[in-house]
């Protein structure tokens, strides 16, 4: 064996201390955390067990939701705390970027810090459980809570929920994937039933909760509506011969807030634990407790279900090593003011901000107008959503307000801002004293709009669209969006600017699609979409617009011509046919031949990349079916990260959508640099779900390999033959 230089050894230990500096712990294996869950469970009575399946009531705890304790054998009370995007209800904590957003970075590494950082927040604050990541997929642009998922597509999300997951738990906290399943719209989500086909509930829905099953995810959450007639939290199909037994979930599933609605028929199809506990919030009364132990007692429930109920929470806490020294809860959701003061934001600004920049997506730059010149004397900043609300940075119950620059929709998907850099902010700091900024912020006085901009050598005229989850209903929009225009005005305000300026760069801020009535307007320039940013909105806008930071950022999602273009809109039925079936997305787009405005995976850059030598063979070593190859080189003059995307198009037997995202790299390639991008293709990639067979299959025939820069930008194609 060659002995190592002492080069070599000293990197090593360089890495190790890296690694625990970043304080991440490597997770219990489930036999490992089941073996010590035996144990401690087989020390406690029925009642005790029973105990750990119930909530401890709503408003009756320090966090949104706790599991209830026992003495004797001890296990403590664990904390259940929202949201997907930072801890909620608490001040100290970062509020970064949104799932949707996050997810446009189509950036791995930066989803996983994500996840740790959050993860390391959670636990600071002594939360054992993260209510998120959510997993589900923006089945329509309309629905209210696209914001906290990753977007149109099952395989983006499985990469972003699995990303997100690892990251989380490797901070010793149990993720939440939510909400299981088909709690697609916010109107009637208490009571409607989504009524789907066996094999779209598994290859579009079920697909990313699948993902997050094989990263380990300690807990899933079911959803407030019914499934084919029946409640997701007592739905045999779904809980106990899905989640449990194809997929293979060992962990513990949670009933999102009051959404249990019986005690046998729940715990006998799969829900291990009701929160917050109460059968109508604040009641005090419970289908489980008391409930449960009788119905142990007459034979309903068999106990030995009960036992494993509880294993499965004390399960998941010993696979994050919770047993190990895990901070007390310094959450006081109910009584915020109460909370002691616990800062746990580190410096989580600074990747807050590099990954806002990294998911700003230019869907526009014509002249090359961005990134900004360093000969601008005066830019026109337009828009309340350029500043900060009247109303203050965390205005709103559940943030449901819109009257400044949009950073995050609402909703227990939303957190406090502990600051909020405006765009203007975020502009001016980084222009400089030799940059004139002027600015307004009203957005109905469209001739003093106009008035400003024609005097600026550049104007940028902002403009946002909110939705969230129907607690609260902004604007009369009751979660979901009642249209896909822009808010406050945004349509004439940027038609008024761009009439005034013929350098005009319109900014939005979304929580997904929006129609652009505007958009063939010959003044505007540039068009950029950072999304929902986080805390740090304006200093990433700024990295992007002066060219600091190249921009990568694609799109998750499809946005259309028209609003009638999308086959999904909000079902006011109290059966919701899912008749799309596999069509979600560009898929439907695709299939239909309709041009979108701008397609999935779309995004601009300040560079260019050539593609070229695309390889791709079979091959029968391991779990690997196929593997390409492709040279990636930047052709253009500067430094720049490229997004490269992977469709497959399948046999045409197998019936499938045109074609499938089914991977993506992000490369970074300095100017004139080439790089080989190698993508592997498994079971996960390449089959679909049988319903015949009742079965995940590979089709036989040819397949089809696009490699390209978006969905619709196929630079090269290769076919591969399996059996
Ligand atoms: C939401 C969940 C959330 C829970 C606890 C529910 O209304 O649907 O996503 O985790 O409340 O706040």
């Amino acid at each position: 064996m060659k002995v190592p230089s002492l080069n070599a050894a000293a990197a090593v230990l360089l890495v190790a201390t890296a690694a625990d500096a970043a304080g991440s712990l490597t997770p219990r294996s489930w036999d490992e955390a089941y073996n010590m869950a035996n144990t401690l469970v087989g020390e406690m009575s029925l009642e005790q067990k029973v105990n750990i399946t119930t909530g401890a009531g709503w408003e009756k705890t320090l966090c949104v939701g706790q599991t209830g304790s026992t003495t004797n054998p001890d296990f403590p009370s664990l904390c259940l705390q929202d949201g997907p995007l930072g801890v909620r209800i608490a001040h100290n904590v970062t509020a970064g970027l949104s799932g949707i957003t996050a997810s446009q970075s189509w950036d791995k590494k930066a989803l996983r810090k994500r996840g740790e950082y959050m993860g390391k927040e959670f636990r600071g604050k002594g939360a054992h459980f993260q209510l998120g990541p959510d997993v589900e997929i923006m089945r329509s642009p309309f629905a209210g809570r696209i914001f906290e998922s990753f977007g149109e597509d099952p395989y983006l999300n499985g990469v972003a929920g699995v990303e997100t997951t690892i990251g989380i738990q490797s901070q010793g906290v149990i993720a939440t994937g939510k909400h299981y399943i088909l709690n697609n719209q916010e109107h009637n989500r208490m009571n409607a039933s989504s009524v789907v086909d066996d094999r779209t509930l598994r290859e579009i829905y079920a697909y990313p909760f699948a993902r997050v099953i094989e990263a380990g995810i300690g807990s899933i959450m079911c959803s407030y509506n019914r499934i084919n007639g029946t409640y997701s939290c007592e739905n045999d199909a779904t809980l106990n011969k899905l989640l449990k037994e194809e997929m293979g979930f060992q962990g513990v599933v949670q009933s999102d807030w009051g959404a249990t609605h019986s005690t046998s028929q729940s715990a006998n199809h799969g829900l291990d634990v009701t929160m917050p506990g109460d059968i109508d919030m604040g009641d005090g009364l419970s289908y489980f407790g008391k409930n449960l132990t009788e119905a142990v007692k007459r034979g309903d429930v068999s106990e030995d279900r009960v036992t494993d109920m509880a294993r499965r929470t004390v399960a998941s806490y010993y696979k994050m090593r919770q047993d190990e020294d895990f901070p007390e809860i310094s959450i006081n959701s109910f009584n915020e003011s109460e909370a002691p003061e616990v800062l746990v934001q580190g410096n989580h600004g600074h990747l807050v901000r590099e990954m806002g920049a990294a998911a700003v997506v230019l869907l526009r730059n014509n002249d090359n107008t961005l990134p900004l010149s360093d000969s601008l004397k005066k830019i026109a900043i337009v828009g309340s959503d350029a500043g900060i609300s009247p109303d203050g940075i965390n205005c709103g119950q559940f943030q449901a307000c819109d009257n400044g620059t949009l950073a995050m929709g609402y909703g227990s998907g939303a957190a406090y801002f502990p600051y909020l850099v405006s765009p203007y902010e975020g502009i001016k700091n980084r222009a400089g004293d030799d940059v004139e900024i002027v600015h307004t912020f009203d957005d109905w006085n469209t001739d003093a709009a106009a008035d400003l901009a024609k005097t600026a050598d550049i104007a940028l005229v902002f403009a946002n669209s909110d939705s969230g989850e129907q607690v609260e209903v902004l604007d009369g929009n009751n979660g979901d969006r009642n249209n896909l225009t822009l808010w406050h005005n945004g349509d004439n305000l940027i038609k008024a600017v761009a009439d005034a300026n013929e350098n005009t760069v319109v900014v939005i801020h979304s929580v997904g699609p929006v129609t652009m009535p505007w958009v063939n307007h010959p003044n505007i320039k540039a068009i950029v979409w950072p999304g929902l940013p986080g805390q740090e909105s304006g200093n990433s806008l700024a990295d992007v617009l002066f060219g600091d930071v190249n921009p990568s950022g694609r799109l998750p999602y499809t946005i259309a011509k028209e609003e009638s273009d999308y086959n999904v809109h909000i079902d006011l039925n109290h059966t919701i046919e899912f008749k799309e079936k596999l069509l979600v997305g560009y898929k439907y787009f695709d299939a239909m031949n309709i041009d979108p405005l701008f397609e999935f995976g779309f995004g601009l850059s300040y560079t260019n990349f050539t593609y070229s030598n695309l390889k791709v063979k079979t091959s029968d070593n391991n779990n690997t079916i196929a593997t390409a190859t492709v040279s990636v080189k930047n052709s253009g003059d500067v430094a720049g990260d490229e997004i490269v995307q992977a469709y497959i198009s399948f046999p045409e037997s197998a019936g499938e959508p045109p074609k499938l995202l089914r991977g993506f790299e992000k490369v970074h390639l300095k100017k004139g640099r080439r790089s080989t991008v190698t993508f592997d293709f498994t079971k996960t990639e390449l089959s679909i779900y049988d319903l015949e067979k009742a079965d995940w299959v590979i089709p036989s025939g040819e397949f089809t390999l696009h490699i390209g820069a978006s969905s619709r930008d196929i630079r090269l194609s290769a076919t591969f033959t399996l059996n």
